[in-house]
């Protein structure tokens, strides 16, 4: 059964800043659209779609309406420093699984974001009624799979050369794994135990 919603915005401290965490809305478009343009080309390629491309944030943004994606944003003053989706296919077989995209700046990286966002995931994850959440990276994404890794995700499948970069070289792309029956107690071990409720 799903849990009860989320409430939202909340804000968490990343270093000496505080940082606002809500539902993304298409209102947040700009801000989107100068996010993505910030971020190095490479951080991007796990996206099966290019996010450079209007029509591809027009397609989010519609997403967002129809509840085919859950997204968050996270907001420093006026600016977006990080974003969350997560995609859930519900005309698949595995619509009990949720693909989890997770997109932090550059300049905000390593001071907490990634994995706060990420517990947020998890609430979402248990309020869409998943069972199970991915993610996918590259290979060469060290600090990306270090985040999903201490929080409980495991390596599941090693896709080789699956993405190509705009130069058209070819990477290996590792899907990692988490159980969301597990989260629940997880999130309480983490501090994150008032996720069930408001
Ligand atoms: C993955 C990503 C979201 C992490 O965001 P972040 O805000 O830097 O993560 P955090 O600061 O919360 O880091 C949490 C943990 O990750 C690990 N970590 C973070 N940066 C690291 C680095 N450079 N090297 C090694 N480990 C690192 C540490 O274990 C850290 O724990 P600590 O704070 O106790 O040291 C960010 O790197 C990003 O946007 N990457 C590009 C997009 C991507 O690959 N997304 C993942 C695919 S869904």
């Amino acid at each position: 059964m799903s849990e009860p919603a989320r409430t939202y915005p909340r804000t968490v401290a990343c270093g000496d800043a505080e940082v606002e965490i809500a539902r993304m809305t298409p209102g947040d478009r700009d801000a989107l659209v100068d996010f993505v343009a910030a971020l190095p080309t490479h951080d991007l390629l796990f996206v099966p779609r290019d996010l450079g491309h209007p029509k591809v944030v027009d397609a989010w943004m519609r997403s967002l309406e129809t509840g085919e994606l859950a997204s968050l944003v996270a907001r420093h003053r006026a600016s977006m420093v990080g974003c969350t989706a997560i995609f859930v296919d519900e005309l698949s077989s595995s619509k009990h699984v949720g693909e989890l995209r997770v997109l932090v700046a550059p300049n905000w990286r390593g001071r907490g974001l990634g994995r706060a966002l990420i517990q947020e995931c998890f609430a979402q994850a248990l309020e869409l009624g998943l069972k199970k959440l991915i993610a996918q990276m590259t290979v060469d994404q060290r600090p990306a799979i270090a985040v999903f890794e201490e929080l409980g995700f495991r390596a599941e499948a090693l896709l080789a050369k699956h993405v190509a970069d705009r130069q058209g070289k070819l990477h290996d792309l590792v899907l990692l794994g988490h159980d969301v029956d597990a989260v629940s107690s997880r999130m309480q071990a983490y501090g994150v135990s008032d996720a069930l409720g408001a």
